[in-house]
């Protein structure tokens, strides 16, 4: 069996123009499946494929003769595009100024987040490597301030329906289980977050999602690769940021809507076709404070041997 998605479970068709192969074996060299060969002259599928053609896409992309076609698993040849020219390809400086002047943004002004900007930080997102493809990637994207209240709402009242889950004698009862790290998360960040994302919208106020105009939720489906979501998400961020958007990532939502009756509800309420085992959810919108300078972050250890 081909390696399974929730989008497909075939392996995909390896199609060979013999007659327009030259056989210079570029398509056998980037094929991590082991699926091509050459014989006399030309390639070939051969029979040492490790999963069967995960359709890739690296051997017709690489073709110089355009003499290679993978059919199926969602692709076709129809999905190649001529690349852009590297001069126009954003260089290490320009980056590295997009991402230090990035900070999370959690106030926003009135203004909707346009069409176009939604479309063109999903075409950037698309762009993000998956663990195998095609991506098994979902989004839920909530479009409007309006929208992203009333999601938030009704988060908050099934948050209300599962209170119990941080209560004192729950928490003692699964310290066994989940181990000092989890049970120092959950006393110290998990059940004072349930507590003021509750009594703060009972006040209007939406610590939440911060009445962003524009919500992202990145989620997988059982046999996502749990860092797609989370590659995806980034990715959307970085061009939300490039379109001259504040954005900020939120990761208090998904782990909460994963178990049980009442979470599996709120999930098929907006649409949200899985439980995933990561997910997470991004804001976005014009800010409405600028930041005078950038700060020097660094991560807990780099080792280098
Ligand atoms: C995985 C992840 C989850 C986060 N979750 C939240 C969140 O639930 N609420 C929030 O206000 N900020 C959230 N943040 C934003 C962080 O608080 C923020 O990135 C951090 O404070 C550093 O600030 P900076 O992004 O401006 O550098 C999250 C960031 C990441 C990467
Ligand atoms: S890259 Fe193209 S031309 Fe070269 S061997 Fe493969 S199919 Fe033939
Ligand atoms: S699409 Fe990828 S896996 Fe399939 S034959 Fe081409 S390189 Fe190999």
């Amino acid at each position: 069996m081909a390696i399974p998605t929730s989008r497909t479970k075939e392996k995909a068709e390896i199609r060979i123009n013999e007659e327009v192969c030259t056989g210079c074996g570029l398509c056998i060299e980037v094929c991590s499946d082991f699926g091509l060969v050459i014989e006399n002259g030309k390639a070939k599928p051969g029979s040492s494929a490790v999963f069967g053609c995960v359709a890739c896409g690296h051997c017709m992309a690489v073709c110089p003769e355009g003499a290679i076609e993978i059919h199926g698993r969602t692709m076709s040849p129809d999905d190649l595009f001529d690349l852009p020219p590297k001069e126009k390809a954003a260089g290490y400086d320009q980056l590295l100024a997009l991402l230090q002047r990035r900070r999370s943004i959690r106030e926003f002004d009135s203004r909707p987040v346009e069409r176009e900007k939604i479309d063109q930080i999903l075409k950037v997102a698309m762009t993000a490597p998956m663990g195998l493809p095609p991506s098994d990637v979902n989004v839920l994207v909530l479009n409007s301030k309006e929208k992203n209240r009333a999601f938030v709402k009704d988060f908050c009242d099934f948050l209300e329906t599962i209170k119990w889950f941080v209560s004192d004698w729950s928490l003692a009862l699964m310290r066994p289980f989940w181990g000092k790290a989890n049970n120092e998360m959950i006393r110290g960040f998990v059940k004072p977050c349930f507590d003021i994302f509750i009594s703060r919208m009972k006040k209007g106020e939406n610590v939440i999602t911060y009445d962003a105009p524009l919500v992202m939720y990145f989620y997988g489906s059982p046999y996502t690769d749990p860092a797609d979501p989370i590659v995806a998400a980034t990715y959307a961020m970085t061009a939300g940021e490039s379109l001259g958007l504040g954005t900020c990532m939120l990761g208090a939502i998904h782990p909460l809507i994963q178990y049980g009756g009442k979470a599996r509800k709120f999930r098929e309420k907006y649409g949200i076709k899985y439980p995933s085992r990561e997910g997470l959810f991004v804001i976005f919108g014009y800010p409405s404070v600028s930041y005078k300078k950038g700060i020097i972050r660094t991560f807990a250890s780099v080792t280098s041997n």
